[in-house]
C-alpha cells in the first residue's frame, strides 16, 4: 500500500492515548496460558505480532476468548499442535515459544514469514541445547522443528542484552528442576521477570543475572499500559513539527524502555512526565511534548537495548539536531525485521538527510531542512514506515512510502491517531 505524506502546516496538538504494549501483551497471553485457571487481559493489543502469539496459544489448546477483556482458561498445560506454529513476522513469538515448546511431551513446528525466517535463531538455539533442548533448523533459521523433552537447568552468561534470549530461557528454566540463571551485559527490558513475579513464580534478580526456578504461576487480571516504542513517533513529531503541543496518555514508562525520554532531555527537547503511577507492576504515565530546539548527541553502549526499537525514529529527530549525533553498539538493529542501519540511512539520505552508515549505527549531522519530494521504502518494517511518515511531516514535498501497510505489525492505529492531532 503506497502512501502520501505532506508537510503539516500546523503543530501536532490535543491528547491521545497510547495503544497497548506489544512486548507486554506477548508476555501476558504466554504467562497467562501457563497458569492454571481464569486470567483477564485488559486492553490487549491488536497488533498483528500479539495477535500471533495468542492464536499459537489457542493452537496449543488454550482456551481464549474476547469480552470486553481477554479472558484466558487454561489448565495450567499445554497440547501437542496438529498444525504448524505461525509466528508471522514476530520474532517475540518465536524466541519466546521455542523455550517453553523445548521443554513440553510433543512435538511442535515454529514457522514465519520470509523476514522472520531469514532472522537468526541460533541466539536461542544455543542455550536451549545446552539444556538439553532438540531442535533442528536450517542453519539456525526458521522453520524449528522442535522435538520436546525434558530440559535441566543451566547458568547461562549471554554476550547479547537481548529480552528476547533472556525471556526464552526464563521460560524454558520455569519449567526445569534445579536454579536457572541468565546473565546479560546490560540490563534488556525485563517485563518477562516483572510479570512472572506478578504471577508469583520463584524468580529473583542480582545485577544483570536473572534466576528462577520451577514454578506454579497464579492467574491474575492483567492490565496492559500503553507502548512506549509507540508514543516515539508522536514524541519525535512533537519535537520536530513547529508549534506542536500534545500529551500522550497511559504510556509504560518501565525504566528498561525509557531511553527515549533520556536522549530526548540530552538533545534539549521539552519533554515532561505527568500523573506517574503503577499498573500491574509497571510504571505507567502521562508525557507532554513541546516543539523544541534540539542539540546533537551520542548515544552507546548500556543505554541501547533501552531504545533499540526507536532508533529508527531517533535518527528522524537527530536530522533536527544542530551537530553531529552518533549512534553505536547497535549492530544487532542489522537482525530486526529489516537490517535498520542500512534501511534508515538509505532512505532518510533520499528525502535530503545528512546520515552515514556505520558498522554498528549511523552518524547525523543536523539540522538538514528535508526535501523529500520521491518514493521510499519501508522493507517490509513497521518502524521503518512509521519513522518515514514522521519525516514526511517536514519534507519540503510530499513523499510516497511504499510498503506503508506494515503499521499493523505493532501499531494499526497509527494513522488515525496521528490524524487526530493534525485536525
Ligand atoms: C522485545 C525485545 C527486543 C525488541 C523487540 C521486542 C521483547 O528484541 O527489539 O521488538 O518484547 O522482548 P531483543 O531482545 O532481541 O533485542
Amino acid at each position: 500500500m503506497k502512501k502520501f505524506v505532506e508537510k503539516t502546516k500546523r503543530g501536532l496538538k490535543g491528547q491521545i492515548i497510547i495503544p497497548a504494549d506489544k512486548s507486554i501483551s506477548h508476555r501476558a497471553v504466554i504467562l497467562a496460558s501457563l497458569a492454571e485457571g481464569k486470567s483477564i487481559i485488559k486492553n490487549f493489543s491488536q497488533g498483528q505480532d500479539p495477535q500471533s502469539t495468542l492464536k499459537i496459544c489457542q493452537t496449543l489448546g488454550i482456551n481464549a476468548e474476547f469480552k470486553d477483556d481477554l479472558i484466558i482458561n487454561s489448565t495450567g498445560k499445554l497440547y501437542a499442535p496438529t498444525n504448524n506454529l505461525d509466528c508471522g513476522n514476530s520474532g517475540t513469538t518465536m524466541r519466546f515459544m521455542a523455550g517453553i515448546l523445548a521443554g513440553q511431551n510433543f512435538k511442535s513446528t515454529l514457522i514465519g514469514d520470509k523476514s522472520l525466517s531469514k532472522r537468526p535463531m541460533k541466539r536461542v538455539i544455543e542455550p536451549l541445547t545446552l539444556m538439553g533442548a532438540e531442535i533442528t533448523s536450517d542453519n539456525f533459521h526458521a522453520p524449528l522443528n522442535i522435538k520436546g523433552k525434558k530440559l535441566h537447568s543451566i547458568d547461562y552468561i549471554s554476550k547479547l542484552a537481548s529480552a528476547q534470549v533472556k525471556s526464552c530461557i526464563l521460560l524454558a528454566g520455569l519449567n526445569c528442576d534445579g536454579k536457572t540463571s541468565f546473565t546479560e551485559p546490560y540490563v534488556s527490558r525485563n517485563h518477562t521477570e516483572r510479570m512472572l513475579n506478578f504471577m508469583e513464580a520463584d524468580i529473583s534478580i542480582a545485577g544483570t543475572t536473572v534466576t528462577i526456578q520451577k514454578s506454579k504461576l497464579h492467574p491474575q487480571k492483567i492490565e496492559i499500559c500503553g507502548d512506549i516504542s509507540s508514543a516515539a513517533y508522536f514524541i519525535v513529531a512533537g519535537l520536530i513539527v513547529p508549534n506542536s503541543e500534545l500529551i500522550l496518555t497511559n504510556v509504560g514508562l518501565n525504566p528498561t524502555r525509557t531511553g527515549i525520554i533520556e536522549v530526548v532531555k540530552q538533545m534539549g527537547g521539552n519533554i515532561e512526565i505527568l500523573d506517574l503511577r503503577n499498573v500491574s507492576g509497571e510504571e505507567v504515565g502521562d508525557i507532554k511534548i513541546t516543539y523544541s530546539e534540539l542539540k546533537a548527541c551520542t548515544i552507546k553502549g548500556e543505554i541501547i537495548p533501552k531504545l533499540i526499537d526507536e532508533l529508527p525514529v531517533i535518527a528522524v529527530l537527530a536530522t533536527q539536531a544542530k551537530g553531529t549525533t552518533i549512534i553505536k553498539d547497535a549492530q544487532d538493529l542489522r537482525n530486526k525485521e529489516s537490517d535498520r542501519i542500512k534501511a534508515i540511512v538509505a532512505e532518510l539520505k533520499k528525502i535530503g538527510a545528512d546520515i552515514e552508515e556505520t558498522s554498528d549505527g549511523f552518524v547525523i549531522n543536523g539540522k538538514t531542512n528535508l526535501k523529500g519530494g520521491c518514493e521510499v521504502e519501508t522493507y517490509h518494517d513497521h518502524r521503518l514506515a512509521m519513522s518515514l511518515y514522521i519525516a514526511g511531516l517536514i519534507c519540503k514535498e510530499p513523499i510516497c512510502i511504499n510498503g506503508f501497510e506494515w503499521v499493523n505489525i505493532s501499531f494499526p492505529e497509527f494513522e488515525q491517531l496521528c490524524n487526530k492531532l493534525l485536525s
